[in-house]
């Protein structure tokens, strides 16, 4: 069960910052945060490219098994190393595929020996059928769905789910390509980096948008120490189904911009985060010719399970001798403390306790909540999805 929130709205607005009653405002802006009213897949978006599995694991003629949204897969690569993804369930009777026979090219449940091609889900063969019985084999489907090898990853596309009772058919075409990161010259390195984590998206997702948890979780010598601590203000914009951190200087406080700053011999360090829905950060950092840019997404696998990964890209220390590594086990680190945090966060929310969302430091996490009711609202309407950003945000806090 996911947990409720409450709401506290800063005492500048309408109504003042006490607990607010059932049909208050504050509870309207996030209607999908009740679970009474929340049918049981509202809080994973479908339509979304969503990141299965990294690359270097998937090799081929071999199938591998992956969670998304709940939705058992098996994924694989072709005899020609194209990826490829189904549905872990025979149409038949419901075998898992994956415990089937794939000779790089079609699959053969374990159970009745139906064979699929895996690409697009189309079965190929009956062996019960006899010569005279003229059922239309290649009218049958097993699910399938569009793949995209980007950046270290397969990604596959979750379509929104067909009308109860729909049989299979050929994959939904995805509107447009798996997302990628940006990169900003010809040559760089690539990383990635995962930890699965049992709390639900939205947990992950505003744990790791939060900027006020840094200082206590991510305490460090050669990081930051909790007397770091000091007001900070950042410019916030909408952009199309996200906000943004404008471009800044990176904090002070931090030795690893310290040498940054001195490695790039740049006047100006800048920072921009994005996060666009349904769980895409985006972080870019450039000093003068060289940059860093990571695209990090939290997936979910299951209503109370969700996975972290990082992807990086980088030119910057390349020819350094040890900094890649350096910055690989700095991310490592970072990773595993918020991973950390989160488990033992998941003992308390096993509870199921009211929780609350404060200004500004949680307001990231109010308008994730708030993109996420507005996407589904103008999907429900059929309408043009309503920003819930008025416009340019300042927020501060301490951190
Ligand atoms: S269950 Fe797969 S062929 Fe019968
Ligand atoms: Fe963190």
């Amino acid at each position: 069960m996911p947990s409720v929130f409450k709401v506290f709205l800063p005492a500048q607005s309408p109504a003042d910052a006490s607990i607010k009653s059932p049909n208050h405002q504050s509870e309207i802006l996030m209607p999908d945060l009740d679970p009474q009213r929340q049918a049981p897949d509202a809080l994973m978006l479908t339509g979304f490219w969503y990141r299965a599995l990294p690359t270097d694991r998937v090799h081929r003629n071999q199938l591998y098994k992956a969670t998304l949204l709940e939705i058992p897969l098996v994924i694989g690569r072709d005899r020609l190393g194209q990826p490829f993804a189904l549905r872990d369930s025979c149409p038949h009777r419901g075998m898992p595929l994956n415990c089937g026979r794939f000779d790089g090219e079609n699959l053969e449940c374990g159970y009745h020996g139906w064979q699929f091609d895996v690409h697009d889900g189309q079965c190929q063969l009956i062996p019960s059928l006899t010569a005279d019985q003229n059922l239309k084999v290649d009218r049958i489907y097993a699910g399938s769905y569009h793949c995209e090898e980007q950046d270290n990853f397969i990604w596959v596309y979750i379509p929104d789910p067909p009308p109860p009772g729909a049989g299979f058919a050929p994959p939904t075409e995805p509107p447009d390509e798996a997302p990628q990161i940006e990169k900003f010259s010809a040559k760089y390195d690539l990383a990635y980096l995962q930890a699965e984590m049992p709390v639900s998206i939205d947990h992950g997702i505003i744990g790791l948008m939060d900027p006020a948890h840094g200082p206590f979780v991510h305490q460090a010598w050669w990081w930051r120490s909790q007397h770091s601590i000091h007001e900070k203000k950042k410019n916030f914009e909408p952009i199309p189904n996200g906000f943004r951190m404008s471009a800044h200087t990176p904090s002070s406080n931090s030795a690893p911009y310290k040498l940054l700053r001195l490695y790039a011999d740049a006047d100006s360090i800048t920072t921009t985060i994005d996060f666009v829905l349904p769980n895409l950060r985006t972080e870019t950092i450039r000093a003068g010719k060289y940059w860093f840019s990571s695209l990090t997404t939290v997936t979910p696998i299951s209503r109370n399970h969700c996975r972290i990964d990082v992807v990086a890209a980088w030119n910057l220390f390349r020819w350094v001798p040890f900094v890649p590594n350096v910055l690989k086990f700095v991310f490592a680190k970072f990773v595993e403390q918020d991973r950390r945090t989160m488990e033992l966060q998941a003992e308390g929310l096993k509870h199921n306790p009211h929780l609350m969302l404060i200004d500004d430091a949680d307001r990231p996490a109010k308008w994730y909540f708030q993109l996420k009711a507005a996407h589904q609202e103008s999907k429900r309407t059929g309408t043009e999805m309503k920003h819930p950003m008025p416009g340019p945000v300042t927020l501060k806090w301490r951190s």
